[in-house]
């Protein structure tokens, strides 16, 4: 009998799981090496743009996610420094792109993605996690990982979805590639709507129930909310450039505990309703946010970056995780057709190079969108892309899947010209 294909995924986080979900068939053995025992809790919600709501829906995820209280983004408002409405937006993407902008625990989306995962319910062999489990090397053309411990495991594809601060990034790359500071910080709080809704101050002019995301800007200090989980909690971000935040800039993680006072002395001069859900919160966390270049490839022999790993972005577009399963939608794709066929184990370079191809455009655009979009639109120095935000909203939800994607870039139909729109600017791609 044949050896099965055999494929090492490093990460369990969204990325990591969701290439389990795509790559998962047939009798395919598929191992996650995660460095963490998985059952931290990450207070945080996270939203999938319309076309990565849409892969997780072909997955059968929605009615998993629907039963934790997943929501659509019904909207978008904008408040200015002195709490007046400068615009509000409906924001249904049904009819426009076939599918809804979706809001969820981070916690619940991860859930959903392990359970799809590893249940016997599905088609194709369960993946296996390997949680406490930490990579520290890996040979790229050989198709090994070396664990903390001294353990090699060896695979005919190895996917790594290790996030932002990748271990298996410097092997692809041969060299170490920094995350680079963006000069500014985000608090993250989630606190229990139900204490809102006893704040008069904030239901006069917010209903924190409606699924309606808020953003209230100062020129260069926001806060992004809105609810989650079925209205029953309430998902804050406040982001702060690095040199106004009155906190040693954090490295980082998601765990660097932000001072409540201090935030609070950052953003004194906001208007009162929109300081009441920090004065409510307990714990914030904190982040300083960071990024990535493009990078010159993802691959190497057997193995590949997606995620973060391959194109960590500032969350300013909420974009993170979609880039994510859409590279694991490509994953799947361009994998499906392996064990037909005797070559399959001589193809696996030549097929992440197709993945990289396909895939990498399209996330440093929007790599280099988010970038520019949480500058102030009078720095100078900045990248520029000559799209407004409804053209840059075509340009994210307009996507049909990799191979649909790869035939549009072949055909040059519309691909190509946004690229031109892209000048790069301080955004270095290295040959
Ligand atoms: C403040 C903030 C807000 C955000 N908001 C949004 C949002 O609203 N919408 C959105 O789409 N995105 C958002 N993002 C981004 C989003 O969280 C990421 O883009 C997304 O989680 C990337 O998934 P990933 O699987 O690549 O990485 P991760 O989810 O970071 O997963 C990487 C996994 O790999 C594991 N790992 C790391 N190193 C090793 C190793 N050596 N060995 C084994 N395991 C390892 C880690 O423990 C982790 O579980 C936000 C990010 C930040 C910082
Ligand atoms: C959501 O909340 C409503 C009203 O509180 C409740 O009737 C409904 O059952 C909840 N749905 C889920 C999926 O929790
Ligand atoms: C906020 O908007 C209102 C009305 O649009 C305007 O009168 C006010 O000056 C604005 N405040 C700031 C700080 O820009
Ligand atoms: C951040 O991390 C770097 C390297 O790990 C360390 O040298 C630095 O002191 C850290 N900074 C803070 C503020 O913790
Ligand atoms: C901190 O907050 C206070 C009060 O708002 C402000 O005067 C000060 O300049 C801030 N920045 C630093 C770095 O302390
Ligand atoms: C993405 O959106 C387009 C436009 O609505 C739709 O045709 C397509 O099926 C979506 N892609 C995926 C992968 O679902």
């Amino acid at each position: 009998m044949a050896k099965p294909f055999k494929i090492i995924i490093v990460g369990g986080g969204i990325g990591g799981l969701a290439a389990a979900i795509a790559l998962r068939k047939g009798d395919r053995e598929i191992t996650v090496i995660e460095q963490s025992s998985l059952h931290r809790e990450i207070g945080a919600t996270i939203s999938l743009q319309p076309n990565a709501s849409k892969i997780v829906d072909q997955w059968g995820l929605t009615p998993l996610l629907e039963a934790k209280g997943s929501m659509t983004d019904k909207g978008f408002q904008v408040y200015n420094l002195s709490g007046e409405l400068q615009m509000k937006v409906p924001l249904s993407t049904q009819s426009k792109y076939g599918a809804e902008r979706i809001v969820l625990h981070r916690v619940d989306l991860h859930e959903a993605l392990k359970h799809r995962a590893t249940s016997p319910e599905y088609p194709g062999k369960p993946v296996s996690i390997r949680v406490s489990s930490r990579v520290v090397s890996c040979s790229c053309e050989d198709g090994t990982v070396e664990l903390e411990g001294g353990e090699v495991l060896s695979a005919d594809l190895i996917v790594g979805a290790d996030g932002i601060k990748s271990a298996i990034r410097r092997y692809v790359l041969d060299k170490e590639v920094p995350t680079l500071p963006t000069g500014h910080s985000a608090y993250r709080m989630v606190i229990p709507v139900s204490s809102l809704l006893d704040e008069a101050e904030f239901v006069k002019v917010i209903d924190p129930r409606e699924s309606v995301t808020t953003m209230v800007m100062a020129h260069d200090c926001r806060l992004i909310m809105g609810p989650a989980q079925n209205s029953s909690i309430y998902s804050i971000v406040a982001l702060v450039p690095d040199e106004r935040m009155n906190e040693t800039a954090a490295n980082s993680s998601w765990t660097t505990e932000g001072d409540l006072a201090k935030m609070l002395q950052t953003f004194e001069l906001f208007p009162d309703w929109a300081k009441v859900p920090l004065r409510l919160a307990e714990a914030a966390g904190l982040w300083q946010l960071r990024d990535l270049d493009p990078l010159p490839t993802w691959y190497k022999g057997r193995t590949i970056l997606i995620g973060d790993a391959a194109h960590a972005m500032l969350p300013t577009q909420g974009q993170g995780a979609s880039q994510s399963v859409e590279d694991a939608e490509a994953l799947g794709a361009f994998f499906s057709h392996v064990e037909e066929g005797e070559t399959w184990r001589r193809e696996i370079e030549s097929i992440n190079k197709r993945v990289f191809d396909c895939r990498s455009t399209r996330a440093s655009t929007i790599q280099a969108y988010s970038r520019q979009t949480a500058k102030p639109a009078t720095e100078k120095g900045g990248i520029r892309i000559n799209m407004n935000p409804a053209q840059f909203m075509d340009y994210n939800c307009k996507y049909d899947g990799a191979f649909d994607w790869e035939r549009r870039q072949k055909a040059s139909s519309g691909v190509e010209n946004l690229m031109s729109n892209l000048t790069v600017g301080e955004l270095k791609v290295e040959a």
